[in-house]
């Protein structure tokens, strides 16, 4: 498989958007007014699950531009969709989607890599040998021709079974593979693209019980063994049926608690009103507790194209209205919704301009990490602010995006790549990729000044 053309690196790329869309300066601007600007002022991504045939729409991607830092293509990175017969990729509709996040600053979950569900038939009437090369093929030729591009596989999908026994799940991987399956995929598929996370993802594990049990004994074991595993993807569909379970947070903190990374990925809660906002308000709480929680993806944009419309499950309703819902998650993310309120960012007080910068490690893999500084506004509006970093004397960095550096030795001064103006008490983020070379230490970062 090719890999795609090479893609501008993210900064370069950021720096094109800059130059023709004044919208991006607006974004960053509003930035605590967002979903995933406040997500960033976390530390957190928050994310959408993508279409490519709505990408037309103009209301859905101007919600989906405006309010979003990551998006997961619902169905177009899926097997049916990019091998529909042995040997033949096609990534029409998977290349728009990561193509239109690119041009916005917005990471991509790729979703999902081995799952007995959109599967095409040749696969199941492939016998072992034939069937473990196929599936290596395939996470070969996804990953490949995405290298460098997804923040996070989910690499295999919903391998358990529901119910009380904690057992695999038949497919045609375990099946014939048997329970070496998972393993033998996470290991190609650190092979295929060091730089990304590597997830396992399932429903109904989100709270304690014989399901997550059993996923969690085996990344458990992964991890005694050595076998790659970075984080844990939890579904998260909710409705009356399968309510936010009460020890949400305490399972998604067991997970962390064995050295991975927890996301939530697919959330979407049945329902309406102030009911609905507060079972929200649950699942954004229980992410921000838990330090290892690094994002979170709800599972479309608007209502009216949800796999569960008819539950109304999202944030935006078929107008692209927000509902209580998003409120109430706005305001978990300590973002708020109205500037015109007194005290909201956008309000200018009488005192000097300032800022504060914080940075978080948001990947990490063996020979190097991601690094991510947000940049917050004090109760002044900021016209234009300067971070210094100073990296440990090993590391280098190879890429920056959102900002602009210059360098003096081991020290850079990153300043904004376009207008850098912020609202009072707005955020804005840059990141980098550096190599560790043999240090893992955390860069330090200085004072950040505001004028
Ligand atoms: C769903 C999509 O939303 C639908 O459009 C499609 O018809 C079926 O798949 N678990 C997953 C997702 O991992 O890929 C599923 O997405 C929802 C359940």
């Amino acid at each position: 498989m090719s890999m795609r053309l090479r893609r501008l690196s993210r900064a370069a790329t950021a720096g094109l958007v800059a130059a023709a869309a004044l919208t991006a300066a607006a974004h960053s601007a509003e930035a605590a007014d967002t979903l995933g600007s406040a997500a960033a002022g976390q530390g957190r991504y928050f994310g959408t699950a993508v279409a490519a045939s709505h990408l037309g729409e103009a209301d859905y991607t101007a919600t989906l531009d405006r309010e979003f830092s990551s998006v997961t293509p619902e169905n177009e990175m899926k097997w049916d969709a990019t091998e529909p017969s042995r040997g033949t990729f096609t990534f029409t509709s998977a290349d728009r989607i990561v193509d239109h996040a690119q041009s916005q600053g917005m990471d991509v979950r790729g979703h999902t890599l081995v799952w007995h569900s959109q599967l095409p038939s040749w696969v199941g009437s492939l016998g072992a040998s034939d069937l473990r090369t196929a599936m290596k093929d395939h996470i070969n030729g996804l990953m490949g021709h995405y290298k460098g591009e997804i923040h996070s596989w989910d690499v295999v999908n919903e391998a358990f079974q529901d119910g009380g026994s904690g057992a695999r799940r038949g497919s045609p991987f375990q099946d014939k593979l048997g329970d070496g399956f998972i393993e033998e995929a996470f290991r190609t598929a650190r092979a295929a693209d060091p730089a990304a996370k590597l997830c396992y993802n399932d429903y109904n594990t989100d709270g304690v019980n014989a399901k997550s049990n059993a996923v969690y004994d085996m990344v458990k074991d992964f991890k005694s063994r050595g076998v790659p595993i970075d984080c844990v993807g939890f579904q998260s569909h909710f409705n009356s049926n399968s309510p936010v379970p009460s020890d949400y947070r305490q399972n998604l903190q067991r997970f962390a608690d064995l050295g991975v990374d927890v996301q939530i990925t697919e959330l979407d809660i049945e329902g309406s009103g102030s009911a609905q906002a507060a079972d929200y308000t649950k699942v954004v709480e229980a992410c921000l507790a838990v330090d290892r929680c690094t994002g979170m993806t709800v599972w479309g944009v608007t209502d009216k194209y949800s796999w569960r419309s008819g539950g109304t499950p999202l944030l935006f309703d078929g107008t692209y209205q927000e509902k209580p819902a998003y409120d109430a998650v706005l305001s978990a993310l300590g973002g708020s919704g109205d500037p015109g309120d007194p005290g909201e960012p956008g309000e200018p007080g009488d005192g000097t301009a300032s800022c504060t910068a914080t940075y978080t490690r948001t990947a990490d893999w063996n020979s190097g990490y991601n690094g991510q500084v947000t940049i917050t506004a004090g109760d002044e509006p900021v016209s234009a602010w300067t971070v210094t970093v100073t990296l440990p004397a090993q590391q280098s960095v190879s890429s920056l995006w959102n900002g602009t550096p210059t360098w003096s030795g081991n020290v850079m001064t990153v300043k904004p790549s376009w207008n850098g103006t912020l609202a009072a008490g707005a955020s804005t983020s840059f990141g980098f990729t550096a190599a560790k070379n043999g240090s893992d230490a955390a860069p330090a970062v200085g004072t950040c000044t505001a004028s």
